[in-house]
């Protein structure tokens, strides 16, 4: 009578996740079933449905994964109907040491340890990218003297004028990538002279106090350097991780060691260098110069052990976009600078979700 096929979709449900345990996720090369991606996983009357929860919100690839994985329940037999949710819930790679802000799943830290390598441009551009890759993104300037993003962001004249329901200061927004800046809050002409403590408390409200809602990274520009800003933030916020911007003139080791050691000293991840100017693009015949030299950032990123994220040629249009409040990413996506934008966002968050997924493995039990 309860013959031990009394639920055939019991079968049917081991027998699909059998199948599933074979799709790889094509970025990390791991089941995934065994990172956790399939959840939710039901058979009912020969119908499957599971939800899919991807490494990031911006990954590109959840079309491919979401077939591959639907294909895969297909080839066992008695399946006769399958959905493959993605979920809107991520596979949350957290470290969170500290306490998470609510709402934010990745805070990045943009850093160098010379100024004038291209920090804020790095920042809005990448911001951009990952925000045209699906996610939902916002830029802390915590260059408190000398607050360049509103304006790489055409928010040059905008203000702090609104409170959010909860009575939070409501971020100006631009491209669908919300800011806060010292810039909106004084003006031009007033210089800030605030010392430690007051830099402290400010750079703590830009990420308490502001009404940010929902993001899945919040990118932070940071002024050059090891100073008292770093400090703070090193010390109060979440960090998921610190990116080194470089050039090929700067591949001072001593500077970005220095800044390696201030995040690795704190148990804050370098996600990885990125080298900005590292050639000269002419804009008439797309020819390449290495008016440097070749392969410093690669090198760089060799000695100090951490992943290297990609290389944006020097070129004037980055600067004259920058200079009218439009990210080359925005303003010209088809261009060879806003594809090496778009291609080191690719790379930051498959470096983060790789980092999660290991410290996953690492935390669960084989
Ligand atoms: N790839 C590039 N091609 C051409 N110009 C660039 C490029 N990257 C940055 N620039 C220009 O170089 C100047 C410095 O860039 P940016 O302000 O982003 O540097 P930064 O590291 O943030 O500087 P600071 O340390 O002062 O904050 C800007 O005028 C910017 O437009
Ligand atoms: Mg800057």
């Amino acid at each position: 009578m309860f013959g031990k096929h009394a639920n055939p979709d019991q079968d049917l449900e081991k027998q699909v996740l059998d199948a599933l345990k074979k799709v790889n996720d094509p970025e990390l090369h791991r089941s995934i079933v065994e990172i956790g991606m399939v959840k939710n996983l039901a058979v009912k009357e020969g119908k499957v449905s599971f939800d899919i929860l991807l490494t990031t919100t911006a990954c590109p690839l959840k079309a491919q994964i979401q077939k591959e994985a639907t294909d895969a329940a297909y080839t066992v037999p008695g399946v006769k109907d399958v959905h493959a949710n993605i979920s809107g819930e991520t596979l949350a790679p957290k470290v969170p040491k500290k306490t998470p802000i609510p709402g934010i799943k990745n805070i990045i830290a943009v850093s160098s340890g010379k100024g004038g390598v291209g920090k804020t441009t790095v920042s809005v551009n990448l911001a951009c990218a990952l925000q045209k890759r699906g996610a939902a993104v916002g830029i802390l300037d915590a260059d408190i003297y000398g607050p360049n993003v509103p304006l790489m962001m055409g928010l040059k004249n905008a203000v702090i004028s609104e409170k959010t329901p909860e009575g939070k200061m409501k971020p100006p927004e631009n491209y669908n990538i919300k800011v806060m800046s010292m810039a909106f809050l004084v003006k031009d002409e007033q210089p800030v002279v605030w010392r430690g403590p007051l830099l402290d408390r400010v750079i703590r409200q830009f990420f308490n106090d502001t009404g940010w809602g929902e993001l899945d990274y919040l990118i932070v520009d940071l002024p050059p350097g090891t100073g008292d800003a770093q400090l703070t933030i090193i010390e109060a916020v979440p960090l998921q991780g610190a990116v080194i911007v470089t050039t090929p003139q700067d591949v001072a080791i001593l500077d970005s060691k220095k800044g390696l050691s201030m995040f690795k000293n704190a148990g804050i991840p370098v996600l990885g260098v990125i080298e900005n100017m590292s050639y000269y693009l002419c804009t008439h015949c797309d020819e390449k110069s290495y008016l440097f030299g070749q392969g410093g950032g690669a090198e760089l990123s060799r000695l100090l052990e951490v992943p290297f994220l990609g290389e944006v040629p020097m070129n004037p249009e980055v600067r004259q976009y920058a200079d009218e409040g439009k990210p080359i990413v925005i303003a010209d996506p088809d261009s060879v600078q806003a594809e090496a934008f778009m291609n080191i966002a690719h790379q930051l968050t498959t470096t983060i979700c790789e980092m999660g997924v290991n410290e996953l493995l690492a935390a669960t039990p084989v």
